[in-house]
């Protein structure tokens, strides 16, 4: 298979500083802890050690390598580090989604599907990588995208005009089920019906379930376990997705651009050879998976943090009315809307959705004076880097004008991460999130219920853990009115009013 699963030779340990692992439950705490609130725990471990620390000091820990046998994790932010860590693309390698599960792919049948879900790019390294993203980058060029802001407008439209004024809606599951459609639409097309948002669906829950933690600390296929019903799914998905490719095949000559008919029809440029049905499924899971949760919560997100700055809502509102008078964007003005570039810039460096860049060494190397040995996890913080004082004065104050006077490298401001795997689809998601917020807030003003807890979840994908419950009212410009106190540790992350 394309992760190269090399043994780990057993005298590799691990000598990173970290908190020693406790007298009777070993390093499991220390693993518990971080994915219970991997911010705010590691947030202690940097203060305690420093900019480079591990989960467990002596190593043993393992959050994310398919490999059996890891040394350890670390963690590690700021520039530099991230800078050594994105850029050396044969050095520090990416695992498939189903991380520790991987190892499990030759088990059974039944597990059998782990060898192609949620591989696709995050599944392949080195020269393997370069190629199949050369492959996919046509999906990806700017007149490409551009292609889909109609689509996006038609769904923002039913969207929001689903939605109920003068009620609470839960904005997270509203922006959830928004760009599900929309990557439903643009991954699958037209030609295949409803067929394409019920396997969006299936995809989305196989994706959640994979996601959770329970999924791999009880990994056993027994009836009830959650196991045994991702691999349930995983087989269900695998048949309606092979269905949906040969219907593709069929219609191939109507002239489809959905990405999925574009991967169909991919060639390797030397080999000519097109990608096979199992990279085909693969690709599908990691393009839908990386692309939807993550513009949901930049969404999300965004919409809080507007609702608990009345200034900057109110300024962004005079210019979208300027610009827009009360329409839909084109591609066009896109360009003349710099306070919403601004915005949305600097809600992704406060609260960025993807707070972390996982890897995994693929040989012994060096981080900040250590060695670092083979099969180590390396996790770098696009959440810590984002917050250092030293990049951004007072970093929890969400200030989208400090962008009118300052320019950061990739290395400093990296929402969409670094290197040969920088995320592939970020003008698909710029476009989608500015399309959906000079929409909404034209039409509605979206304030907090009173005594909201905003509390942070989520490793891969950083979201509120509750949801995010707003009253939805035409927009009014009662901008003041929302500012009831929100609570919760969404408060250690960006200074809020009335504290
Ligand atoms: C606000 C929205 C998004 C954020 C914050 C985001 C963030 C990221 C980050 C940080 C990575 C690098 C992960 C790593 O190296 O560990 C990444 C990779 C990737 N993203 Fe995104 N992403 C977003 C939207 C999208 C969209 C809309 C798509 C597709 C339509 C997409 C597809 C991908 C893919 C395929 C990769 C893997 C690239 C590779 O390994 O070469 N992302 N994204």
């Amino acid at each position: 298979m394309k992760v190269a699963v090399q043994e780990i030779p057993s005298n590799s340990a691990l000598n990173v500083p970290g908190p020693t692992p406790s007298k009777f439950l070993g390093t499991k705490i220390n693993s518990l802890k971080f994915s219970r609130d991997s911010i705010g725990y590691t947030r202690h471990l940097f203060q305690t050690y420093g900019q480079i620390v591990s989960l467990a000091n002596g190593g043993g820990t393992n959050l994310y390598s398919s490999l059996s046998n890891c040394p350890g994790t670390v963690f590690v932010y700021g520039p530099e580090y991230v800078k050594q860590v994105t850029s050396q693309h044969d050095i520090y390698y990416k695992h498939p989604l189903s991380g520790r599960l991987y190892r499990r792919r030759h088990e059974s049948e039944r597990t059998e599907p782990l060898k192609h879900f949620a591989v696709g790019l995050f599944g392949v390294n080195s020269e393997q990588h370069l190629q199949e993203r050369k492959l996919l980058m046509p999906a990806f060029h700017k007149k490409r995208i551009d292609s889909y802001r109609d689509d996006i407008v038609r769904i923002t439209e039913t969207v929001l005009s689903d939605l109920a004024p003068h009620q609470v809606h839960d904005i997270a599951l509203v922006m959830k089920v928004l760009t599900l459609r929309v990557a439903t639409k643009t991954l699958f097309g037209e030609d295949i019906g409803s067929n394409g948002l019920k396997v969006g669906k299936l995809l989305q829950k196989t994706l959640t379930l994979l996601g959770a933690p329970r999924t791999t600390i009880i990994p056993f296929d027994i009836p009830g376990l959650p196991f045994h019903t991702l691999l349930n799914q995983m087989a269900q998905l695998d048949i309606a997705m092979r269905t949906l490719i040969q219907q593709k095949r069929k219609n191939r000559d109507n002239g489809t651009h959905d990405v999925l008919s574009m991967l169909i029809d991919a060639r390797d440029e030397e080999s000519g050879l097109p990608l096979s049905e199992d990279e085909i499924l693969g690709h599908t899971h990691v393009i839908f998976g990386a692309g939807h949760e993550t513009s949901a919560n930049a969404l999300t997100w965004t919409l809080f943090l507007l609702s608990q700055h009345p200034n900057v809502a109110a300024d962004l509102l005079d210019e979208l009315q300027q610009e827009l008078k009360g329409k839909p964007p084109s591609v066009q003005q896109l360009e003349r809307l710099p306070l919403l570039e601004r915005v949305i810039q600097e809600s992704m460096r406060i609260l960025p959705p993807v707070p972390w860049n996982g890897r995994v060494t693929s040989q012994a190397t060096e981080l900040g004076g250590y060695r670092l040995p083979m099969g180590t996890e390396v996790f770098v913080s696009i959440y810590h880097t984002h917050h250092m004082p030293e990049l951004y004065p007072q970093p929890e104050v969400f200030k989208p004008q400090r962008w009118e006077n300052i320019t950061r490298s990739i290395y400093e401001y990296n929402p969409f991460s670094a290197g040969p795997r920088v995320c592939i689809g970020s003008g698909f998601a710029k476009l989608e999130i500015k399309i959906v917020l000079a929409m909404l807030l034209q039409r509605y003003r979206l304030q907090c219920i009173a005594d909201l807890t905003v509390d942070r979840k989520g490793v891969i994908v950083m979201s509120p853990a509750k949801g995010m419950p707003m009253h939805v009212f035409p927009q009014d410009r009662q901008f003041t009115a929302g500012l009831n106190g929100v609570r919760g540790n969404v408060r250690d992350m960006v200074q809020l009013p009335c504290n």
